[in-house]
């Protein structure tokens, strides 16, 4: 059975200040803390055979998944980042180097439009979307996944986790790579997923080390053609589980003997307004500190978007052709209800997860907690020149349609339009109005004190698994190529 929702339970904390300023020596607060996690938790049970673990480790490092054989999920959700990439935008195929001494290599079409999500306790089995928009979700019914792949996804996908894993490979810019580059690329480039999740499990079934290891893992596979991409996928999602799992905080201390004095005082002060008057437990609820629900409060966007065509409508209201914005949820279930709405990210280990927000538009903690406080304010005066982005070397343009398709590097002239595309909905006056617009969260007045604690708080989520995170990339894989992302 699985939860939907987090499971509260009620603790009455006694919150001590002895802070001889304050005019309370003792201030109660009924603060709601949730139920501590356990294995129960998680997919698997929290524990997968070790076999199924090796395998989607390995995986997850191998270039072998990407096109031109040059990109791992791990380049992205970098263990000695965190399991974030460190950047705002990220460079996908076509880079090379990890954290900020990323560059590009090849020439690429553009920069990924989001920033890449920590992956912390993603196998819990409470969360019913992936994705900042939640593209890829539980069915209402409960039976099968929603996915912008319909009814291609193949069965026997077993969770939300492995049905994710489906589509990273299957995006140019990410993993798969140019039309004219390589099968897999050629495949993407005309929505044939079927063909990119047949290639890629042809290679992984024609790489020696892993036919061992797809026997281990699956002890009902009875021949080396039976691999598929839903093994590879499996695979991921269990690995996944076990390493990005994070329940052994210093808040989870709390949480299991319900002694807040674990903390420091700031701390604890912190974690009365993260519950109380704060509001911030009103959407990062729960263990996970997600609502797994969807909202708009005004998050600056940087970089290209992403796209989603042309509309008249769309074109009366703002004078430009077609959207650079990223709509967020509102691409998905086109309710205008949803217009830059994202899904409550998880707060765990939010200290090391920067930049932050969907795009990474915040550099500090601080700013990105400051702008909840007057989302409009900060929306309204953000300065889209101060995120650092990664440069891009040479640019490249599809031409033609279908069989014709092919490629241009963007000529000078044109380079510079492009490269604006980085800050254009900042510094479109109609583009903020309609972000400010959408905007949910009402402003909330908060001392410099307060905020300082607040991060005293956050910080509390920080778990020592963090840094021992890196122990998981291995030294080699199976095919041979360098594992990524390099050291
Ligand atoms: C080029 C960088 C890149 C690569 C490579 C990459 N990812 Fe991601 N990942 C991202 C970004 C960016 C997002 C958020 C995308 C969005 O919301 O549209 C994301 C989101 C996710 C999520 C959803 C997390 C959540 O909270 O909903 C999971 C899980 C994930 N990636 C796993 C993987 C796996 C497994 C692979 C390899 C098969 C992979 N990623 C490869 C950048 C990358
Ligand atoms: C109305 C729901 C809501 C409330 C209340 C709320 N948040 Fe958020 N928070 C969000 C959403 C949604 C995002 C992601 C927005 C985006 O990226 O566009 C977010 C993002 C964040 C981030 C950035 C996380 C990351 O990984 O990028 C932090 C930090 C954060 N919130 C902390 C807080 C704190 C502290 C409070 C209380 C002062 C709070 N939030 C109150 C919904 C909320």
């Amino acid at each position: 059975m699985t939860r939907l929702l987090p499971n509260w339970s009620f603790i009455g904390v006694v919150l001590v200040l002895s802070c001889a300023t304050t005019a309370l020596d003792v201030a109660r607060a009924d603060t709601r803390l949730p139920a501590p996690l356990t294995d129960a938790d998680f997919l698997y049970d929290g524990r997968p055979t070790g076999a199924l673990v090796d395998l989607g480790r390995t995986l997850f490092f191998d270039p072998i998944l990407s096109g031109n054989r040059n990109i791992s999920c791990g380049t992205c959700h970098d263990p000695a980042l965190a399991s974030g990439d460190g950047l705002a935008l990220g460079i996908g195929e076509g880079g090379t180097g990890a954290g900020s001494r990323r560059t590009t290599r090849d020439p690429v079409t553009g920069r990924v439009p989001r920033n890449a999500q920590a992956l912390w306790n993603i196998g819990a089995r409470a969360y019913v979307s992936m994705f900042h928009d939640g593209r890829v979700e539980r069915s209402a019914d409960g039976h099968g996944f929603d996915t912008p792949a319909g009814d291609d996804l193949p069965g026997g996908v077993s969770n939300l986790l492995a049905a994710q894993a489906f589509f990273p490979v299957t995006s140019p810019i990410e993993m798969a790579g140019q039309y004219g580059e390589n099968p897999v690329a050629d495949a993407a480039a005309t929505e044939d997923r079927l063909r990119v999740w047949e290639l890629l499990a042809e290679r992984v079934a024609h790489t020696p080390g892993y036919v061992d290891m797809m026997f281990d893992a699956f002890p009902m596979l009875r021949a080396r053609d039976e691999i598929s991409f839903v093994h590879i996928a499996e695979a991921l999602a269990a690995f996944q589980t076990v390493a990005f799992r994070s329940d052994t905080a210093p808040f989870d201390d709390v949480l299991r003997t319900g002694d807040v004095s674990l903390l420091s005082r700031d701390a604890v002060q912190g974690l009365s307004l993260f519950y109380g008057k704060a509001g911030c437990a009103n959407c990062h609820s729960g263990p996970l500190f997600t609502d797994h629900g969807f909202h708009a409060i005004g998050m600056p966007q940087i970089g290209p978007g992403k796209g989603h065509g042309a509309d008249l409508s769309y074109f009366h209201d703002t004078g430009l052709p077609a959207r650079q914005e990223d709509e967020g949820r509102y691409r998905v279930t086109l309710d205008d209800a949803d217009l830059f709405a994202f899904r409550t990210p998880s707060l765990r280990n939010v200290a090391l997860t920067g930049p932050w927000g969907h795009s990474g538009a915040y550099e500090s903690l601080e700013a990105a907690i400051r702008h909840h406080l007057d989302p409009a304010g900060s929306l309204m005066g953000f300065d889209p020149d101060t995120v650092v982005l990664p440069e891009l070397g040479q640019v490249l343009r599809l031409t033609g349609r279908g069989t014709d398709l092919g490629f241009e590097v963007l000529a000078p002239s044109r380079r510079q339009d492009f490269d604006l595309r980085d800050t254009r909905v900042m510094t479109t006056h109609q583009l903020r109005a309609r972000i400010l617009k959408a905007n949910q969260l009402v402003p909330r007045t908060l001392s410099d004190n307060e905020i300082e604690r607040l991060v005293a708080f956050l910080h509390t989520l920080t778990d020592p698994a963090a840094a021992r995170l890196p122990d998981q990339r291995p030294k080699s894989v199976p095919s041979g190529l360098a594992v990524e992302p390099p050291l």
